[in-house]
């Protein structure tokens, strides 16, 4: 398990009292020592979420430290690739002019999830760099499900223990008025896993919540009741003393560990404003 606050080699400000950190005086850009990077791996596990400071980061300089985490993920929905790098998920609002093209790229971004859920072998890191931001909203949400997970009582805790949930790409993008749904050859690449509600890091050894929008129904369990089930803890989830939200300035990179958190992205104007992210996912394990 990781250490408590640790003493690191690099300067960490808290950004909530228990989730999320600043690293500063790291340049992700550069070569980066091996020691080094075994540090922000340390601070990751603890921290759940890193930021770093606004750089330029070339998109193969982001792939590069990706690559330290571990295997990258190339998607399925090959229309966001961007730069040349299968491994880099452009999410942009602008059309072909540069211009905000009214159209939100990701409506399910707008809802609690967590990245990969819907396979076999789900997110680890997702790291994202902030190229365009808007003035307003485009907000990043994060809750720490180790704490979703401990805030519940025993009840609940002894009615979850042992269920497991289906996850679905199609299911999450389809019921979104207005998603481009998946194509036959995507929908047939990610049929539907089946993953623990409540999984074990593996790293850390800690128990958390593992659900999210990808999440359809409970193997076993009417699929109303298992609506109604997974909703309800969804929502007893987010807690505001297990949440940090934000605000972003054009250059962040920000990392999070999938395994332990949920993200969302707020709502912004699409018509009048951009907002342009890239983003990679470390793929980890098989949920257990
Ligand atoms: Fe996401």
């Amino acid at each position: 398990m990781a250490s408590g606050s640790g003493s690191w080699p690099f300067a960490v400000r808290p950004l909530t009292p228990h989730l999320g950190a600043e690293i500063l005086g790291v340049d992700v850009a550069g070569e980066m020592p091996e020691d080094r990077f075994r540090a922000i791996y340390r601070a990751f596990l603890r921290y759940q979420v890193l930021l770093f400071a606004p750089r330029d980061l070339p998109p193969a300089r982001q792939v590069a430290f990706g690559r330290r985490f571990g295997e990258l993920q190339i998607h399925v929905m090959n229309q966001y690739h961007a730069d040349g790098h299968p491994e880099l998920y452009r999410l942009s609002n602008l059309d072909q002019h540069g211009r905000p093209s009214g159209r939100h790229p990701d409506r399910g971004t707008l809802a609690w999830h967590t990245d990969g859920s819907w396979q076999r072998v789900t997110g680890q890191a997702t790291i994202i760099y902030g190229e365009v931001m808007p003035e307003r909203g485009g907000e990043t949400h994060f809750c720490d499900m180790y704490g979703a997970y401990d805030r519940l009582d025993s009840a609940w805790k002894a009615r979850i223990a042992n269920l497991r949930a289906v996850h679905n790409l199609d299911f999450s993008r389809n019921r979104r008025h207005g998603e481009e749904p998946l194509t036959d050859t995507q929908r047939q690449a990610r049929p539907p896993v089946d993953h623990p509600v409540v999984r074990t890091h593996p790293e850390t050894g800690r128990k958390c919540l593992y659900l999210g929008d990808h999440a359809q129904s409970i193997v076993g369990m009417p699929y109303e009741e298992g609506r109604a089930l997974i909703e309800q803890l969804n929502h007893l989830a987010v807690h505001p003393g297990l949440t940090y939200e934000h605000r972003w300035t054009p250059g962040q990179l920000l990392v999070w560990d999938n395994r332990c958190v949920m993200h969302r992205a707020t709502a912004f104007e699409v018509a009048t404003q951009p907002r342009v992210v890239r983003r990679c996912t470390v793929l980890g394990e098989v949920p257990t």
